[in-house]
């Protein structure tokens, strides 16, 4: 048999290449690229007889697989409305952002509602993960647990129990004795997640992978992961913050961009069930530079504070610092404020953040930066009842969103009695919010702060 030659795979987006390059050409990432051992002899593929089905044989009668749901309420949600059996899941997340902790209270929270859950740590002992139960009170759910790293022995274990769940944590500590490479690496992180995807789909089990993400590139980022499952989540937060925030990214079940809000506390994960009470609750007396923006995560409206600092700057090239939003996205604002209505931020240091730690992807967010911005610069404060939304053009037009009347009964409902909106959104005015429609940022500059 010929030698099977080595592979090039780039430990940030994937993709594979003959030799290796300092830079890899698919995603333009320095020093990510690694040796991948190939695959010996491994286990042979079960020959499968081809079988093609036309499309209108399929039987059309049979209903939508059953989901089982959590009883936590922001998971379920973030999944499409419960688990899918025989679904494959992967968790990514920066290492001690509560991975284990969300996927264990979920575990237990499937377990006591009837699934059979198996629940496998290739990262702490059986006792550790016991003691970690006991803390989040948690001792009594019907939940098996396993500590182990050898993927032969936990498919052997799965095949025995077929419990309806198996969650494995992490999959860069599992390994197949098949593929001569560390645990961790490209190629085993992608070899394991196979065989675990594939036995999902054959078994009908239901598989969860935690994966750890790393800047460094050193381990296989759930990247490599992320094309073979159904569903891949992200748990994020800003360190300091003690807010996590689940993200759906990829969803065959339901609908991508959904959130579900968490809190840390000393006894695991608390659901948060009204995100924007939770990230205005602590706003400051109304000053200049804050911004409320009523924005849509998913299927739901969320509430935003946006703040902006706007200092005299003592550096050549002044600072633009942003946290939880694009940072390209402000310096697009920045130009347009410049260009179109005459305010150019030249020696001044800008700093932006969105509160409470969450991250806004949202284009409608466009007019409530803006507004943040001319209220630091100009240091007049934003009247505290009012919201904003709208996305900015490069002609400094403004452009109406989606779900207006989603966005303004959210605002109603926590007490705002205002908003600025772009001239032809689509609203009924049932919210019962007083409107004012600007069509462009030069006219909302001008009656705003009069400049
Ligand atoms: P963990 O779930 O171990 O993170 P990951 O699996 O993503 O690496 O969570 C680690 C952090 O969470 C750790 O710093 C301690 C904190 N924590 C709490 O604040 N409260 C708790 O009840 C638990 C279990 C952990
Ligand atoms: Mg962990």
């Amino acid at each position: 048999m010929a030698k099977a030659s080595a592979s090039f795979t780039c430990t940030a987006c994937g993709a594979s290449f003959g030799k290796w390059s300092g830079k890899c050409d698919a995603c333009g990432a320095w020093n990510s690229i690694v040796e991948e051992a190939p695959l010996s002899a491994g286990p042979k593929a079960l020959g499968q007889r081809g079988r093609a089905i036309a499309l209108t044989n399929l039987d059309t009668e049979e209903p939508p697989p059953p989901r089982f749901s959590s009883g936590i309420e922001e998971l379920d949600r973030v999944l499409g409305g419960g688990l899918v059996p025989a679904s494959a899941i992967l968790v990514g997340g920066d290492p001690g952002i509560g991975k284990s902790t969300l996927l264990l209270q979920a575990t237990a929270s499937f377990a006591r509602r009837g699934l059979k859950c198996l629940y496998i740590s290739g990262e702490e002992a059986a006792a550790q993960v016991r003691m970690r139960a006991q803390r989040l009170g948690l001792t009594d759910a019907p939940v098996q647990l396993g500590a182990e790293t050898a993927l032969r022995d936990i498919l052997t274990t799965l095949d025995n129990e077929r419990p309806g769940l198996a969650i494995i944590d992490s999959i860069q500590t599992m390994w197949l004795d098949t593929v001569e490479a560390a645990p961790g690496s490209v190629s085993q992180v992608r070899a394991a997640a196979h065989e675990l995807v594939s036995f999902a789909k054959r078994r009908g089990v239901a598989i969860i992978l935690v994966g750890h993400v790393t800047k460094e590139g050193q381990i296989a980022g759930p990247r490599v992961v992320e094309h073979m499952v159904d569903t891949v989540l992200y748990f994020e937060g800003e360190r300091g913050h003690q807010f996590r925030i689940l993200r759906a990214v990829k969803n065959r079940f339901g609908p991508a961009d959904e959130i579900g809000v968490f809190e840390m506390t000393g006894n695991g994960l608390q659901e948060v069930i009204n995100p924007s009470a939770l990230f205005l609750s602590s706003r400051d007396a109304p000053a200049p530079g804050s911004a409320v923006f009523a924005g849509i995560e998913g299927s739901r409206p969320v509430l935003t504070e946006i703040q902006a600092l706007v200092a005299p700057s003592n550096l050549g090239t002044p600072r633009r610092t942003v946290v939880g939003l694009d940072s390209g996205r402000l310096s697009t604002i920045l130009a347009v404020l410049e260009a179109r209505v005459g305010i150019p931020f030249t020696g001044l240091d800008v700093f932006l953040n969105v509160a409470g730690g969450m991250r806004v992807t949202e284009p409608a967010a466009d007019l409530a930066v803006a507004a943040a911005l001319l209220s630091a610069r100009e240091d007049v404060a934003i009247p505290p009842d009012m919201v904003l939304f709208g996305e900015i053009s490069l002609s400094g037009a403004l452009r109406p969103a989606g779900q207006t009347e989603n966005r303004l009964k959210e605002a109603a409902k926590l007490g705002f009695t205002q908003a600025t909106i772009p001239k032809g959104s689509k609203s009924t005015g049932s919210a019962g919010i007083s409107l004012r429609e600007m069509a462009d940022l030069a006219a909302f500059t001008g009656e705003m702060f009069g400049a």
